[in-house]
């Protein structure tokens, strides 16, 4: 049984190699504005090591020359290491003055234990070293990235001899060498992204360095102060403390030495506070300046950790989640990552959700349509976060549009992987690691991306009732997607229906029909009942949206009726194509050929990516019925049953329940669950489906990183999207929850294995409202504080809770 306090701790007993990079990624401490990877402050980038330190939002572009072509691509920059502090003890012989710098990897380390403190937002490591002479040396290590002041960050380290008298030698550094490389498949790209290192001293303890992205010139500077706790300034403490302190700051390492007198069971502590700016960030004059300025002012470490500590209590008071055992245990693990990637201070950036956190270079730092996944969670804990992020879109409206216009397409088409300034930055060509082949990649056909953006502004507007977002930004968002679908639309006289032909939907697997030399698929079931709901909303909201402002849009965006004519047409008349008695996921899926499943998972085990077995096999996933992850089926996990029921009958069909179990079953059988997202998907949909099946995919999806499932995935980066979805499934999956019509729709699904939870969420203008389950009641709670009632509706019944009240509502059929 874990006690409730070992809920808040997440942690690794003893140094395994192999595993190093996944722990890096799991240990990665962040604020939303800067993050660093968890990694050994003794060592650099290696096989076994790779400290990254990340900005949100901080990218450079470079070409490289891959398979006989220059390709161009942005990544996210690995900027430079703030951790190393490496140490050593001197073997004293005059012969071999400079014993080797002790890192994890070499013989002598007698205990290892590292620790996340979830609640304080805290790194420790404890180790135990013995040096080929017989001395012990006692290392105690904590670090933060400080919640509060996002420029800060600090390493705490305390020296303890154990049987022996002597010193200790402490180098602290910034390292400016650092480059992309997080990557194997990225290897072959070029990886230099930082250029014109300067580096220097301030007095008295500090040194610092900075330079620059190569071609978005983003100025980076870091300072960093390393002195004996508990002194302002350096200078001889003593026999316990510093015999001497040297600094070193020239070259690509600024460094500061310290030689610290160690005796036997007593402690010395060194401390390093970092401090860091880019060009890109508000009210500064020059990085460097504002980052030896934010040093000068930074208390001591005590004072630092108390600040940091205080920030995150404020989180998690917003972020309540209580959930029992080891799901409870995990769900707070992906909750931390996800704070520490999209936190308040995100608010105040241009940055979108990076489907790989802060916390690695998988997928170059981009945005993709994961924030599907991300926003919802967000909405009822954080709606300010959810707004900045939508204004990230917003502010790309105009890229969007001209990439719409590039294609001869009305209103916006919103890049497939977006990063700084909104074009499409999708690679040209990927790498299958199993054939060593660059590949044509042409996911950037996934247009359903501007539906996912569009259904996010709704999301968020109908769960904050932030009126002022919806008719500005958000109005020219959504219409602007309406636009894009109205005019991707072609009317098949044929099929007297609208059909979008040539693109790709989630499942990646497919990219074209077999034997085919144009890329894409036709009418993606996916791609077009979301298009059509994205064209009833742009209808809806124009409904609603008062004079004089609707004028104004529709005069900017060239509203006129016979548009929203069109729009009503096509959202009733979209093609969903059909096959077998199930949904197809898009035309033509019925004829490919059936996969040997049983043969594949025979010969290989591990079928995830099959689209990379079948390619080394000379093969292409394309003539095979077998997706990478839920595609037609996302739409129930984007409309509750009863909307995507409505949406059908908009389309002209009937979906009723035996549809749409046939179509689960039909997919499931077919999915190798090749992301991450995957598994969480099907979990969701199998609550309300087959709950008793559903318990296995929400598993898989809890452990897909703790236990990087997608085998070796992780250590490149968390998957951000399946992090939050977890989240959301307790929250929404699992209670059935919505936010439309002015009340909290609840329609829950308690699955036995995840049978009482609860959290608090903010709905509109209500703080704290209390969601509870418990075996077969549902408990709701609104603080005496709350404005004034919230209508609550469950499938049977409508209550009003009124402030300072809770009500017990006792589930139908249990
Ligand atoms: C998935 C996409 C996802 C991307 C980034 C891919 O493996 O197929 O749906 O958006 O990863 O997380």
């Amino acid at each position: 049984m874990e006690r409730p306090e070992e809920q808040w701790e997440w942690g690794y007993e003893g140094y395994e190699p192999a595993e190093e990079r996944l722990r890096e990624a799991l240990c990665t401490l962040g604020n939303g504005y800067l993050a660093t990877r968890g990694a050994a402050p003794e060592t650099d980038a290696g096989e076994t090591h790779y400290p990254g330190t990340y900005v949100a939002g901080c990218y450079n572009r470079l070409v490289s020359e891959v398979a006989g072509r220059q390709v161009e691509n942005e990544d996210m920059v690995n900027l430079p290491n703030w951790l190393p502090l490496r140490f050593r003890i001197p073997d004293g012989s005059d012969a071999s003055p400079g014993a080797p710098w002790w890192t994890p990897d070499q013989d002598g380390l007698l205990e290892y234990r590292q620790v996340l403190d979830l609640r304080q937002g805290v790194l420790n490591r404890t180790l135990l070293l013995q040096d080929p002479r017989g001395r012990r040396l006692r290392v105690e290590q904590s670090r933060l990235v400080h919640m509060g002041q996002p420029h800060l960050a600090a390493l705490r380290t305390t020296f303890t001899a154990e049987n022996w008298t002597g010193t200790v030698e402490v180098e602290s550094a910034i390292d400016g060498s650092v480059t992309n490389a997080g990557v194997a498949r990225y290897r072959a790209l070029n990886g230099r992204h930082l250029t014109g290192h300067t580096t220097g001293a301030a007095e008295p303890d500090t040194v610092w360095l900075r330079c620059h992205t190569t071609t978005s010139d983003i100025c980076v500077a870091l300072a960093a102060r390393t002195r004996l706790a508990g002194t302002g300034s350096e200078g001889p403490e003593g026999p316990d403390g510093l015999v001497e302190a040297v600094t070193e700051p020239a070259g690509p390492r600024p460094a500061r030495r310290l030689t610290l007198a160690v005796r036997p069971g007593e402690p010395v502590t060194v401390d390093k506070t970092v401090a860091l700016h880019t060009s890109h960030d508000l009210a500064i004059s020059d990085p460097l300046r504002a980052a030896l300025a934010d040093l000068a002012d930074a208390p001591g470490f005590p004072e630092l950790l108390g600040s940091h500590r205080a920030a995150w209590a404020e989180l998690w008071r917003h972020a309540d989640l209580e959930v029992p055992g080891k799901a409870g245990h995990i769900l707070r693990v992906h909750l931390f990552h996800v704070l520490q990637t999209l936190s308040p201070h995100t608010a105040d950036l241009d940055v979108g959700v990076p489907a790989r956190g802060l916390h690695g270079e998988a997928y170059r730092g981009h945005i993709f349509w994961d924030e599907l996944f991300v926003l919802p969670y967000l909405n009822v804990h954080f709606p300010e976060t959810s707004r900045a992020l939508l204004s990230y879109r917003h502010r790309r409206l105009p890229e969007a549009v001209r990439a719409a216009r590039e294609k001869g397409y009305a209103g916006a088409m919103y890049p497939w992987q977006s990063g700084s300034d909104g074009r499409e930055e999708t690679q040209t060509l990927h790498l299958n690691p199993r054939s060593g082949r660059w590949l044509p990649d042409h996911s950037r056909l996934q247009h359903h991306v501007g539906s996912a953006i569009a259904y996010n502004v709704w999301q968020y507007c109908q769960a904050s009732g932030d009126t002022d977002f919806l008719h500005t930004r958000g109005a020219e968002t959504l219409l602007r997607i309406a636009q894009f679908w109205a005019s991707r639309a072609e009317y098949d006289r044929g099929h007297e229906r609208y059909r979008i032909r040539g693109v790709v939907g989630p499942d990646e697997y497919h990219e074209a029909y077999p034997g085919s030399d144009r890329p894409g698929l036709d009418d993606n079931a996916y791609t077009n009942v979301t298009a059509a709901w994205v064209l009833a909303r742009a209808l809806e909201l124009l409904g609603t949206v008062p004079e004089p402002r609707r004028r104004e849009l529709c005069e900017d965006l060239g509203i006129g009726e016979e548009d929203t004519g069109r729009w009503e047409d096509v959202s009733r008349r979209l093609r969903v194509p059909f096959h077998d008695g199930v949904i197809s996921q898009f035309e033509g899926y019925g004829d490919l050929a059936e996969l040997d499943w049983e043969g594949y998972r025979r010969k290989y085990g591990d079928i995830r990516r099959l689209d990379r077995i079948m390619e080394a096999e000379d093969d292409t996933v394309n003539r095979y019925k077998a997706s990478k992850q839920a595609d037609a089926l996302m739409l129930g996990y984007l409309f509750s049953p009863a909307e995507l029921a409505g949406l059908f009958r908009r389309l002209g069909h009937t979906l009723d329940d035996e549809l749409w179990h046939r179509t689960v079953d039909y997919y499931l059988r077919r999915t190798s669950h090749g992301s991450t997202l995957s598994s969480l998907v099907h979990g969701w949909i199998l609550a309300r489906v087959r709950r008793p099946d559903a318990w296995g995919y929400v598993q898989e999806a809890l452990v897909s990183d703790i236990a990087d499932i997608q085998g070796g995935t992780t250590a490149e980066g968390i998957h951000l999207g399946a992090m939050a979805g977890t989240l959301d499934l307790v929250q929404r999956g699992l209670t059935g929850l919505e936010t439309r019509e002015d009340a909290l729709w609840l329609d829950p699904v308690p699955v036995p294995e995840l049978s009482e939870f609860g959290f608090t969420m903010r709905y509109r203008h209500h703080w704290g409202v209390a969601v509870r389950m418990l075996a077969g009641e549902l408990c709701i709670g609104l603080p005496a504080s709350a404005e004034g009632p919230v209508r609550v509706v469950l499938p049977d019944r409508t209550v009003t809770v009124d402030p300072g009240e809770s009500c017990r509502l006792r589930l139908a059929g249990d």
